[in-house]
């Protein structure tokens, strides 16, 4: 497989743009006229070739230049990457993980030789080779969470299983959507889940806890998440919040189409051999507005969920300023018939 990498930014000038490709695999998250919190977890089995989840972990075009700012966010905040440790054993896991599956989802990227425990790993685009020793935290000049985390796209949380709960006890957060590592490391599931509306009485957050708690080694599982940005912007942390809340107050009709953004995360979960630990993966993609309605049915649906979106969800997600707005625009685009099944 070959991918051209796009040089592009996600700050500042923002000069991030899907390529019609891009837009063809975007994983538009619904599939109804309306939308509601629930446990809609699905086994992360391999989907169609081209598609999101067609390997564990999606490189795309955007890789690079992901990767690139995922180092910029880092050197302004190194809090973005936190363990706790007894997560030492967890983060090998993740490093096996990722190493092996983009090594051999993506043999002409990336590479990975073993000779005992002497592993060989090489990262082509990224132009990094290293031979280092399984195990032996004086392999790398950084934690190897670390060391995977700068070299694959998305977030990841190392949760450890313990007293009948998840808890976040290690992470690499460098494009969330405006929560905090360092606040909510440490933190048990209920804790950091806590200021999600409507799910207690839904509960959502009980029963996946329950399902996450069996999860088996080698049978991972996904779902998708949404939410919308201004401009397309990786890093929407609390910490930052003055670089882009402010942002919201930017939108005008006339601008809708090229700030506003669908933000859409596929969240995967993987037992882990060693630690028994989960590997959450937080992989986010964005589209504009203009880019998501060059398909009819996308404009359509996404206004319908939106103009009919709980208040409670509208205040969570940050939509407030700019929500009505985005509805007037796509209405445009709706003329009121029915969205074909599955789209
Ligand atoms: C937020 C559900 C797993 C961390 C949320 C939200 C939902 C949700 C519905 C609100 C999102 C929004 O409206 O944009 C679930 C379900 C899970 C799951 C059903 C099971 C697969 C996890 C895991 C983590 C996590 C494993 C690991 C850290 C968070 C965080 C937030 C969040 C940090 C933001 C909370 C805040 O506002 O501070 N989750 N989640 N979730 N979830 Fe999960």
């Amino acid at each position: 497989m070959s991918l051209a990498f796009k040089k592009e930014t996600f700050r500042d000038d923002y000069t991030y743009q899907n390529s019609p490709k891009a837009i063809k695999r975007f994983p538009f998250p619904f599939a109804e006229d309306t939308y509601m919190y629930s446990v809609n977890i699905e086994p992360h089995t391999k989907g169609p070739v081209g598609a999101v989840t067609e390997f564990a972990f999606d490189i795309d075009e955007h890789y690079v230049a992901e990767c690139e700012d995922k180092a910029k966010t880092l050197a302004l905040d190194a809090g973005r990457y936190q363990a706790l440790p007894h997560m030492a054993e967890a983060q090998w896991d993740f490093l096996e993980l990722t190493m092996e599956s983009l090594s051999n989802d993506y043999p002409d990227l990336f590479s990975l030789k073993k000779d005992g425990l002497l592993w060989t790993w090489e990262n082509k685009p990224l132009g990094i080779k290293n031979t280092f020793t399984f195990g032996d935290s004086t392999s790398f000049d950084m934690d190897p969470m670390e060391y995977m985390g700068r070299q694959v796209q998305g977030d990841f949380v190392l949760l450890d299983q313990r007293n009948g709960t998840l808890y976040a006890d290690a992470g690499f957060i460098t494009s969330q959507a405006d929560w905090s590592l360092a606040f909510d490391v440490g933190m048990a599931w209920h804790e950091w889940h806590g200021p999600v509306p409507q799910v207690t009485k839904l509960g959502v957050m009980d029963r996946a806890l329950k399902f996450l708690m069996a999860l088996q080694l080698g049978a991972p599982v996904r779902r998708l998440n949404w939410t919308m940005t201004i401009n397309p912007r990786l890093d929407t942390s609390p910490e930052n919040y003055p670089l882009w809340g402010g942002d919201r107050n930017k939108v005008t009709i006339d601008n809708v189409g090229e700030l506003v953004h669908l933000r859409v995360e596929l969240q995967s979960l993987f037992r882990l051999p060693r630690s028994n630990a989960i590997l959450f993966s937080i992989r986010c993609y964005l589209i504009n507005m203009n880019e998501l309605s060059t398909s009819a049915r996308w404009a359509k649906r996404f206004h319908r969920v939106l103009k009919s979106l709980h208040p409670d969800l509208v205040e969570y997600k940050g939509l407030t300023k700019f929500k009505d707005l985005t509805v007037q625009w796509l209405s445009k685009k709706d003329d009121g018939a029915e969205v074909a099944l599955g789209t």
